[in-house]
């Protein structure tokens, strides 16, 4: 069981939540919802302990499983290292021993290393690596990987040993900060199977209706400055969530309306004769008085690509027989086509069949092994990495306006104001710094460049990661608006379905380019 005893977190003037008090009880499954940046992964944090709430205390079992999303801290470790991460006693200790034995040996390390030893027996020590072994098979991850650095392997690859590492050593409750992410319809199937054969606690983020329907008993929604558990899947809680605000508006509307006509009887009689009456109608009129409605927090970005100043040649990108491996596994093999002005690729597939790597080979973020890849006249690329650490540095000390204003010399302050306005950063949100950014946050900054720079390609690495609803549709609309070249790789349906008008599909042993939306490339497939 988790529970909050009247946490509140306030940031600078603003309120995230206010005194919440609840609990998250043993075998129940709950998402945890809400829009880009109404304090989801802050809360999570507070639940661990790794960020201090304003006010209020929170109570946790002893084991604890998190989920993650700083992938880049962990690229020179091993695969099965950072899985045995995921309980800190026993790595620590772990480490402390290899260290000990490093050197040369006193009686007081003797002593030591018979300590450490104690520990690693409490902590499953001896099996840890065998655990962390069957845990990345079981994501999919290949025992010739389990001893590679992380960051030898594909950044989708990465995210699961991430999630490996919340599932060591099986804890009592799991916190999962959008674990759907980065994985495919394949692995998003195994990890809901997973889930519902998990006995403990569970909180998840998503933004992802279709995940959270399969996977959750209970819904706790962020809005209102608060967190309302309702019972059910997500779509049970939007239809309890719009019937009591419904409700509670109705009800301020009758006595809005009871409380103008008392009014209007205190102004007629207030001087008269009829004192009695009129004191009675004011106390009517106080206990009246509506209830206060916080704001709700959901907004929607405005986004729109501009049309390119100097549109791209006809042919947009060429590639001949293309070919890109990683170590001996082969991902491009002998690739050959051809990207027109106007097209709107979707690309589709598995992870780790080679989205991210030609989309990289087409931004010129990695080299051909051989082949040709060639980009067509007066091509303007604008890149959206899956990864967004490739472009946007945590650790770097600078804000959103100066980042977006560093992505296109000689602009004025004003315009960036405006992207950053249309991308919810009003006011004070625009000198936010990097590293505070949410997830969704950052996603909008980016997209804020590629608005910025009137770029006549555009080449998105699953860009819908992070954002929540709203926002996906703000993307897919203007992604269909927009007069240039697209190409972009997800795993939302209804994004491509809405934005594409071809599909390149990574199948089982090819890479079919298909003339039509994806619904109509699933019909071919149904026959
Ligand atoms: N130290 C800080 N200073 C200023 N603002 C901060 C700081 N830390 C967090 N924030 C802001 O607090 C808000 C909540 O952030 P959080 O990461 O919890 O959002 P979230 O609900 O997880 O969003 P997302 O869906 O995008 O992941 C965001 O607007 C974020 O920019
Ligand atoms: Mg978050």
């Amino acid at each position: 069981m988790i529970s909050l005893n009247s946490v509140s977190k306030k940031i600078g003037a603003r309120v995230l939540f206010d005194g919440i008090t609840t609990t998250f009880s043993e075998g129940n499954r709950y998402g945890l919802t809400g829009p880009n940046g109404a304090g989801k992964s802050t809360l999570l944090k507070i639940i661990m302990g790794l960020e201090e709430p304003t006010s209020g205390s929170v109570s946790l079992p002893n084991t604890v499983g998190y989920l993650k999303q700083n992938i880049e801290d962990y690229k020179d470790a091993r695969l099965v290292d950072v899985v045995m991460m995921g309980n800190p006693r026993l790595w620590n200790t772990l480490v402390e021993r290899d260290n000990l034995y490093e050197q040369e040996m006193t009686d007081e390390i003797g002593i030591r290393l018979g300590e450490l030893e104690e520990i690693i027996g409490e902590e499953d020590g001896y099996s840890a690596e065998s655990d962390a072994e069957i845990l990345l098979s079981g994501m999919g991850l290949e025992e010739n990987l389990h001893a590679e650095k992380m960051h030898s392997v594909p950044t989708d690859r990465q995210f699961r040993v991430m999630l490996c590492q919340a599932l060591f050593g099986t804890p009592k409750a799991l916190i999962l900060d959008e674990p759907t992410n980065h994985l495919d319809l394949e692995s998003i199937g195994w990890l809901e199977q997973f889930l519902h054969n998990y006995s403990g606690v569970l909180i998840v983020v998503s933004h992802d209706r279709h995940f959270l329907n399969a996977v959750t008993t209970h819904i706790a929604d962020i809005d209102y400055e608060t967190l309302i558990i309702y019972p059910g899947n997500y779509d049970n809680m939007l239809i309890a969530k719009t019937a009591s605000r419904d409700r509670t508006e109705d009800e301020n509307k009758s006595k809005e309306k009871k409380v103008a006509q008392l009014r209007e009887f205190v102004s007629r009689f207030g001087a008269g004769t009829r004192a009695s009456q009129v004191q009675s109608r004011l106390r009517e009129i106080d206990r009246l008085q509506p209830q206060d409605l916080k704001k709700s927090n959901i907004q929607r970005p405005y986004i729109r690509f501009y049309p390119p100043e100097k549109p791209s040649g006809q042919i947009v990108f060429k590639t001949e027989r293309v070919c890109k491996s990683y170590d001996d596994k082969t991902v491009i093999d002998n690739f050959s086509f051809e990207v027109n002005r106007g097209d709107k690729i979707g690309i589709i597939g598995n992870n780790g069949k080679g989205k991210t790597t030609l989309i990289k080979l087409l931004a010129g973020a990695i080299h051909s092994d051989g082949g040709k890849v060639e980009p067509g006249h007066q091509v303007q690329i604008g890149y959206f990495p899956q990864n967004h650490g490739e472009i946007v540095d945590k650790k770097s000390p600078i804000t959103a306006f100066e980042w977006l204003k560093s992505k296109k010399s000689g602009v004025y302050d004003q315009d960036i104001r405006s992207i950053l306005g249309k991308m919810l950063f009003g006011g004070d949100d625009a000198f936010k710094s990097l590293g505070h950014l949410s997830g969704g946050e950052t996603a909008r900054l980016i997209i804020g460049a590629l608005m910025l720079c009137n770029y006549n390609v555009l080449l998105l690495d699953e860009p819908n990661n992070h954002l929540d609803l709203e926002a996906v549709s703000a993307l897919a609309w203007a992604l269909e608006d927009y007069k240039g070249t697209v190409l972009v790789a997800s795993h939302d349906r209804d994004l491509i379905n809405k934005s594409c008008n071809k599909i390149l599909a990574f199948e089982d042993s090819k890479i079919r380019l298909f003339d039509g939306t994806l619904d109509e490339y699933f019909a071919t497939l149904k026959k």
